[in-house]
């Protein structure tokens, strides 16, 4: 058989933090292949307002961030997880700076001693390093910059990887991945690419959801393909919903970031009054889940479009040297941030759970690696602490980086890839199918699968999705595929084991809130919620 795939020693699915950190991190005698669905910046990376979190100060310490991610993440976080992302936090850092990402810093160097840290929910201290209010822009920018100039990387932008080629020669007959699918959009073309180690860094799925804080990428499509493969995931019923994202009809998906709270913005009800403090005892500062619960409850009993968010009672230069992205962004929108509060309301933000990984990235098939959004390493628990996910992509791009380098010391023949089969599929000239159950999706997810959830909404949803997945995988088999159809494939995949998860865990924490199960039985809890495929 002819084989026409092109070769390389590792694809990189993603190109946000997670995917460039790794391809930064290889040795520069491996070839490697850079896929991204639009542009290289086009990933939740480049959204990153807040910051990334280390321990830089003197009065902070490793065993504080240790300490606060647990807390944050209900206690479900593995702690060995927890303790190898934190003792990595200046390591990341000094490394970002020496890829010449620029941080805010006190004074006019960029030196570590002076980088100025934020505050952000759940965090008792200062530690979120920044680059103002736009961090993941400038740390996106400059990771582009330094592998555009490698010679062993090559990247494919407007490259959406379909699905990945496994087969069961790994060493002693396990499964093990050969390569992957690839659809050119620009030239709707398919074609393979082989590979004897590919990762996925494909980010989260948030756009499961009506509302979300995420760009349009975010679609599951990683965590989607490696359940497909054969691969287990996790903790799925945990998603994050970001407190603040602006509330206005053209403001598409814009979140006003936390630190405008850790530095002291105040939530307020329409009338003017605080409600956080009668919530929980770290009011704006309490950890995420808490804080968007607590407005989800508040616009409810109200009736309330939004609730607002204030930090005007601060001096302009203040707020326009630290936010200037928003300050700018705000304005546009209508809203002198300066002067008066901002309407904001909760949207789906993060990704918790994923493709199941050890402390390498390295999944349940040989070859195949999961660093970033889409992984579940057990960092987060129940619920990410701010700030905590660009460290982790670092830290786990570091890991894999090593683990593969070994992998790829033995290097094992692999076959000849069978072309994309076309011959029984036709032009569709029913688009309309692909952007009803889109939107049908991500409106049933929202309502019965959202912050606060009950079994009978869940079982609904359930409902749903099964006849939207029987749907979906109909006209897979009948018509040729398109970028659009196959995120709707993939968060339709992504929103069963969503729901799935959801409605295997009997107890309320973190981020899985169910009026049905509102006691903790704490032992029970502690327990990540497992779904293997039965492809395993
Ligand atoms: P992404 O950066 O999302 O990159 C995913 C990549 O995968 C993209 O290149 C995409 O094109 C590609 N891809 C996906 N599917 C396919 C496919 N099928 N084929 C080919 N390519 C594909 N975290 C923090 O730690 N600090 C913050 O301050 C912070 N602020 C945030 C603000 C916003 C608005 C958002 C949305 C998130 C924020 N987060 C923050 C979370 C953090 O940005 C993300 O978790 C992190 O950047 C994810 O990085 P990643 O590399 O895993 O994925
Ligand atoms: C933010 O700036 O509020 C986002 C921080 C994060 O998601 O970690």
């Amino acid at each position: 058989m002819s084989d026409s795939s092109l070769s390389f020693d590792v694809i990189i699915v993603g190109s946000g933090a997670a995917g460039l950190g790794l391809a930064l991190s290889l040795p520069e005698h491996l070839s490697i292949a850079v896929l991204s669905k639009l542009n290289l910046s086009e990933g939740a990376t480049f959204y990153a307002q807040g910051g990334i979190s280390a321990v830089l100060d003197e009065i902070d310490s490793l065993g504080a961030h240790q300490k606060d991610t647990i807390k944050a993440g209900a206690g479900l976080c593995h702690e060995d997880i927890v303790e190898l992302v934190v003792s990595k936090g200046k390591e990341s850092i000094d490394w970002l700076m020496a890829n010449n990402v620029k941080f805010s810093t006190h004074g006019d160097t960029h030196s570590a001693k002076k980088l100025h840290l934020t505050k952000e929910g759940g965090h008792s201290h200062r530690r979120v390093v920044h680059a103002e209010d736009s961090t993941g822009r400038a740390v996106q920018v400059a990771l582009n910059d330094q592998v555009v100039a490698k010679g062993n990387i090559q990247i494919f932008e407007h490259h959406h990887v379909i699905d990945l080629i496994t087969d069961n020669n790994g060493l002693s007959g396990q499964r093990r991945v050969v390569g992957c699918y690839v659809l050119n959009t620009k030239k709707d073309r398919i074609f393979s690419l082989k590979a004897p180690c590919v990762t996925l860094a494909t980010g989260g799925a948030s756009k499961v959801y009506l509302y979300t804080s995420n760009p349009d990428v975010s679609t599951g499509d990683g965590i989607a393909m490696a359940w497909r493969a054969g691969c287990r995931v996790a903790n799925m019923e945990f998603m994050q919903f970001h407190p603040t994202c602006l509330y206005h009809p053209k403001a598409k998906s814009f979140l006003i970031s936390e630190a405008v709270r850790g530095e002291g913005g105040l939530l307020l009800l329409p009338n003017g009054q605080r409600f956080m403090p009668a919530f929980d005892k770290r009011a704006e500062l309490a950890p995420r889940d808490v804080v968007a619960r607590a407005i989800d409850h508040e616009m409810k009993r109200l009736g309330i479009d939004s609730v607002f968010l204030d930090i005007s009672h601060l001096s302009r230069p203040f707020i326009q040297s630290h936010f200037p992205m928003l300050y700018r962004k705000c304005l546009d929108f209508g809203f002198d941030m300066t002067k008066e509060p901002l309407p904001v309301v909760p949207a789906a933000h993060y990704t918790c759970g994923g493709i199941m990984t050890d402390r390498n990235g390295l999944t349940d098939i040989e070859g195949l690696y999961a660093i970033g959004e889409t992984a579940f390493t057990g960092l987060h628990g129940a619920n990410r602490m701010a700030s905590n996910s660009i460290l982790e992509c670092l830290v786990f791009a570091k890991q894999a980086s090593k683990h593969i380098t070994q992998y790829l010391k033995h290097p094992a023949s692999l076959p000849s890839l069978l072309p994309w089969d076309e011959s029984k599929v036709i032009n569709s000239d029913e688009a309309i199918v692909v952007s009803h159950n889109w939107v049908e999706l991500r409106q049933f997810m929202w309502d019965y699968v959202g912050i606060v959830r009950t079994t009978k909404r869940l079982q609904r949803a359930k409902n749903r999705i099964t006849l939207l997945n029987k749907e979906i995988e109909e006209y897979y088999a009948n018509y040729h595929v398109t970028s659009d159809f196959l995120e709707l494939r993939n968060l339709a995949h992504t929103a069963e084991l969503i729901i799935d998860s959801a409605l295997k865990r009997k107890e309320s924490g973190g981020l899985h809130y169910t009026r049905d199960y509102l006691a903790l039985n704490d032992k029970a809890f502690k327990k990540d919620t497992i779904l293997t495929p039965s492809r395993q």
